[in-house]
């Protein structure tokens, strides 16, 4: 029988009730015991975890956020933690650890695998910026709940004839902002991937306002830069893996667009709401496949693996290709945004 841990780690993400569901329905199949670390890698440091049986994973599929709790905790961070890491799998007797999370928590698990220590990674975030799998699970609904919040706004766009600007998360890559952007007809989509000044922006509203559309929404990505200043941030320390903690462009943006173009703008920020509630079909599945994946790559011995979406089908990838470098918006999808610009 083999002892099995698992935690999940970084922003919380639709679907990770999922995977963890799946993980312990595909190992109690097999008869293995499973625990499960709180808060990311703050548990395994502290040794925090419960016993997963299958009442405890029982209506849990449907929900949002993770049974496990979260943390943006990093095992690099502190000498000795990485260790820390290695003695709660040691003192647990753990055949395995499988860490849920994204490139912050993959990355640490690349390097404690790296480090001998017996690990599978599970690719989560919203942001779909993972490289080596087709989707991250969690995107599909944070792109579902941004394009419903793009046509909300754009009824008030239309009626008060306004600007009106919606900041959407994305932190280096702009898939969600991209597709919401085509899925809701978005006047202007601005990514983390293309910088653009205010001239440029105002010239597109302006265009659009030439050729009678008297209304118009801007989506534009948390991780956007306007061309000639300095990134907008909520706070001026960075998270414990040394990322800005982003928000506030869309405001900034909204009150340059007033003042350059004299049109009415108003900025929606729509924040964690994009990461809150129930996953979509598309993410339970995805998250349900992942977690029955993990445990067969636990039985295989696969460590220093990721479960991975390769067209229609589950496999596994090394860390390495996941962690290497992120996935962000080609050029191509961003020219197809740009087609409804003018
Ligand atoms: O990584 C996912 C994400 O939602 C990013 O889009 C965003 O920048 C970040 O997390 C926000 O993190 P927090 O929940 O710590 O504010």
């Amino acid at each position: 029988m083999k002892r099995i841990g698992m935690l999940t780690g970084g922003g919380d993400c639709p679907g990770l009730n999922a995977v963890i569901r799946g993980i312990v329905y595909a190992a109690k199949a097999e008869g293995w015991h499973v625990i499960g670390f709180k808060r990311g890698w703050k548990g395994i440091l502290q040794n925090h975890f419960v016993e997963l049986d299958l009442k405890s994973v029982a209506d849990i599929l449907p929900r949002g956020g993770t049974i496990l709790g979260t943390s943006r905790t990093n095992p690099y961070k502190n000498d000795g933690d990485a260790e820390k890491v290695r003695e709660t799998i040691k003192k647990n007797k753990l055949d395995a650890l499988i860490a849920i999370g994204g490139e912050d928590t993959l990355g640490a698990a690349h390097k404690l695998s790296k480090n001998g220590m017996p690990i599978i990674g599970v690719p989560k975030t919203i942001d779909n910026d993972l490289n080596a799998t087709d989707y991250t699970f969690g995107y599909d609904t944070a792109l579902s709940i941004a394009t419903e919040c793009l046509d909300r706004i754009r009824t008030t766009a239309e009626s008060h004839e306004r600007v009106m600007v919606v900041e959407i998360m994305g932190r280096h890559a702009g898939w969600i902002t991209l597709e919401s952007g085509i899925a809701g007809g978005a006047d202007v989509v601005l990514i983390p991937e293309v910088s653009m000044t205010v001239s440029e922006i105002c010239g597109y509203l302006v265009q659009q306002r030439a050729r009678g559309k008297n209304f118009s929404v801007v989506a534009v990505s948390e991780g956007f830069a306007i061309k000639g200043e300095e990134l907008v941030t909520a706070k001026k320390e960075p998270d414990a893996f040394g990322h800005a903690i982003l928000g506030g462009v869309g405001d900034r943006l909204a009150k340059l667009i007033e003042k350059k173009t004299g049109y009415e703008t108003r900025s929606t920020v729509l924040g964690h709401i994009q990461r809150g509630g129930s996953p979509t079909a598309f993410d339970r599945v995805l998250g349900t496949r992942f977690g029955v994946k993990a445990v067969q790559l636990v039985k295989e011995g696969l460590f220093g693996h990721m479960v991975s979406l390769c067209g229609r089908d589950i496999v596994a990838v090394p860390l390495a290709e996941a962690v290497g470098e992120l996935k962000t918006v080609p050029a191509d999808m961003y020219d197809l945004a740009k087609t409804f610009f003018s």
